[in-house]
């Protein structure tokens, strides 16, 4: 379950009807692994007011929630993305706490948890995905004690002291604390979650967190060293990941590496290429990146025609404000610098404001000598992922955040700090100047990495480990 299905239904200007793929790297991880399962996957479609019935699409079976237009402005663009995405992202922008939002976010919270309680067998296994919904955990575990439940948080989890703001940081606990196991994406969101549980309801949270439950409690899993009944929950990191053979299979095709030459050729033949891909949002550090490599053409550090930025977008969340504010910026940072610095034949960024088919963004990857990921706070970012997944002639080089948790992973990308714009500049000249050889090392060790942990691998991890909270004697001891 997540708040969006796989797919967003849309609407042509002809008026005729189709499924267009989701944005966000949640889809991209969990597509492959709900294609290869039995289960069903219960989300939004995307747009206001629309009554669909569960359906099947691409291998996949698809149960819709309705959302209203209210719903979507205050679940949705209120709660979900203008409260606990800023304030679980380092408060990067300021979070809006209304109380009627935290309202609207309990009974959409609870339409989702009744559309499962409708289709789940009994002892069935629910897994909710992210921060739109973390008081579904609890919601199933009051209705049907009978289910295990996992949760996965996408985005990271803020500390205690940025989360201790939260007006409704207990109720968020509570529900979360309904699942079995809480997966996060870095050891530092697990720990994080842990502290504001003790710190916020006094719960014993080493090894496991221990939720006193009644003594008849059909969820309860154990005792406490008090001798009390408890249930107990596992709150651990699972670094999220992508279906890394279908990149590389894909950078394999013939089709798209002759579109990546093409790719190439259309920018002019430069010497580098370095790209930029992002939802449109204030967390990617788009405006750092812009930034640096505007002062790297100023400097006369890289020469316009020589190096090409290409800076893909994609449309997010764009009712929000502060999003609407962030693109203003950026569209007129990207303007100026292509303005001040452009030639008849060549402007230093090529910015685009679309979302592309995966096949174009393979090719996109392939023609990228330099692949830029300069988030403030990212949950994981599986664009670093796939750009290693794509490069097969193990070149290419990765400049990377350590602000994403991607950068636990993938250590030998050039690491780089984005408010740090003198360090983020050298590395971007490190990059662009890379021998071939440093560049293979590199990949190497980062493609070895990515393929062996797929999302393949991080699904069946969390899902043996979830298996394992309730019915351990069904589990090899491999954990
Ligand atoms: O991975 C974070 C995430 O917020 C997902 O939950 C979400 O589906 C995706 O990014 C895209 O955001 P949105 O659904 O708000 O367009």
């Amino acid at each position: 379950m997540s708040n969006r299905l796989p797919v967003d239904r849309i609407v042509a200007d002809d008026g005729s009807e189709g499924w267009k793929v989701s944005p966000g790297g949640l889809v991209t991880a969990l597509e492959p692994v709900m294609r290869s399962s039995d289960g069903a996957w219960v989300g939004w479609a995307g747009q206001p007011d629309l009554e669909l019935d569960p359906f099947d699409y691409d291998g996949m079976r698809l149960v819709p929630v309705q959302l209203s237009k209210r719903d979507v402005e205050q679940y949705y663009e209120g709660f979900s993305n203008d409260t606990i995405w800023p304030l679980y992202h380092d408060v990067i922008a300021p979070p809006t706490y209304h109380r009627v939002w935290w309202d609207r976010y309990v009974a959409v919270n609870r339409r989702f948890a009744d559309a499962v309680l409708d289709i789940v067998e009994a002892d069935g296994t629910v897994w909710v995905q992210d921060y739109q919904l973390q008081l579904v955990p609890q919601m199933l575990r009051e209705a049907r004690p009978d289910l295990t439940i996992g949760f996965f948080n996408h985005i990271p989890f803020p500390p205690y002291g940025i989360f201790a703001q939260l007006p409704w940081r207990k109720e968020i606990l509570e529900g979360l604390l309904g699942a079995d196991v809480i997966g996060f994406q870095r050891q530092s969101d697990a720990s994080g979650f842990a502290r504001a549980v003790r710190h916020i309801l006094g719960h014993v949270t080493t090894p496991t967190i221990e939720v006193p439950v009644a003594d008849d409690d059909a969820a309860a899993t154990g005792r406490s060293k008090k001798g009390r009944t408890v249930r107990r929950v596992l709150a651990k990191a699972f670094p999220i990941s992508i279906d890394a053979e279908q990149y590389a299979e894909m950078a394999r095709r013939p089709d798209i590496q002759a579109r990546a030459k093409q790719i190439r050729q259309e920018l002019g033949n430069p010497t580098t290429i370095m790209l930029g891909v992002d939802r449109l949002d204030y967390t990617k550090g788009i405006r750092h990146r812009i930034k640096a490599f505007g002062e790297l053409i100023a400097d006369g550090a890289l020469e316009v025609g020589e190096v090409t930025l290409v800076q893909v977008a994609s449309p997010s969340r764009e009712r929000v404000e502060t999003y609407r504010q962030l693109r203003d910026e950026i569209e007129l940072s990207v303007g100026r610098l292509n303005g001040d610095h452009g030639t008849m034949e060549h402007a230093p960024i090529n910015y685009l404001h679309h979302g592309y088919p995966r096949e174009e963004m393979v090719a996109l990857y392939l023609a990228a000598d330099v692949m830029l990921v300069t988030a403030l706070r990212d949950g994981m970012n599986l664009v670093a992922k796939e750009y290693v997944a794509s490069r097969n002639d193990e070149r290419g080089v990765l400049v990377l955040s350590e602000f994403a948790g991607a950068a636990d992973e993938l250590k030998q990308a050039l690491l780089i700090n984005p408010h740090d714009i003198v360090g983020l500049k050298r590395a971007i000249v490190h990059a662009a100047g890379m021998e071939p050889r440093e560049q293979q090392r590199r990949m190497r060790a980062l493609r070895k990495r990515v393929l062996e942990h797929d999302v393949a691998r991080w699904s069946s991890s969390f899902l043996t480990a979830l298996a394992a909270t309730r019915h351990p004697e069904q589990v090899p001891a491999v954990l």
